[in-house]
């Protein structure tokens, strides 16, 4: 038989099995808890920490996507300290980044009044789009680092190993190793980090050309000039 734990959230008494987190529990009520970093198939990495709720008793808040539900919690995923981290976690990330391909953190904003411009003078990442291969670009200057990317490159979902995060502080970023064109990596292009991204900075290069006005002849031209096999077959 399966062990349960009770919590009350938001006034309303659940029972889940040990180990089941504040988010599972929550959704199992019908409670919508925001999250950016968190996907379903990936480990929950709490990075973002746009899940934080509170509870009772604890000093912090707790990232609901990676804290696990204790007997006795009494946990409320709205009051105004939460509403307020959530709020100013979104105006921080579109401090830096280009969020306008973002929905999910659009949505968000609208729910929780943040306001885009409040950290204007803060510095904005200026990445150049990286453009290497014929199947995905990256843009960087879109990314919050969630690490989705990565999780989904390597051991929870491709094995493949090509992602990292490197560098530190504002300077972190995600990169490959030596920071090498992908095409001479380990990435197989199965596109699960594309399918992951939840901000667009990594898309599909045949729309994101399609987006800026380029003609079909154009798009064959320019997968064909940067197909890795081409490359390959060149370099011999
Ligand atoms: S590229 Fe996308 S998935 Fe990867 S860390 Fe940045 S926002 Fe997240
Ligand atoms: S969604 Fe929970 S920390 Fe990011």
């Amino acid at each position: 038989m399966t062990d349960l734990v009770t919590c009350v959230i938001d006034g309303q008494s659940v029972a889940v099995p040990v180990g089941t987190t504040i988010l599972e529990a929550a959704r199992q009520l019908g409670r919508d808890i925001p999250t950016l970093c968190h996907h379903e198939a990936l480990t929950a990495s709490g990075q973002c920490r746009i899940c934080s709720v509170e509870v009772e008793g604890a000093r912090t808040l707790l990232p609901a996507c990676a804290a696990e539900v204790r007997t006795g919690m009494v946990i409320h995923t709205r009051s105004e300290r939460v509403d307020r981290s959530r709020k100013v976690i979104l105006e921080m990330l579109a401090s830096a980044a280009d969020v306008s391909e973002a929905p999910d953190i659009l949505a968000y904003a609208e729910e929780y009044g943040a306001d885009f411009s409040r950290f204007a003078d803060g510095e904005r990442l200026t990445y150049p789009i990286l453009d290497d291969n014929p199947f995905y670009i990256r843009d960087y200057n879109k990314c919050i680092l969630c690490g989705r990317c990565v999780q989904a490159c390597g051991s929870d979902m491709q094995f493949a190993f090509a992602l990292t995060i490197a560098g530190r502080g504002f300077h972190s970023h995600i990169a490959t190793f030596f920071e090498k064109p992908l095409p001479e990596t380990s990435c197989v292009f199965c596109g699960n980090c594309v399918g992951v991204c939840p901000t667009n900075a990594l898309q599909p290069k045949l729309s994101w050309l399609l987006a800026q006005g380029t003609d079909w002849n154009e798009v064959r031209e320019q997968t064909k000039k940067s197909h890795p096999a081409k490359n390959m077959r060149k370099r011999r």
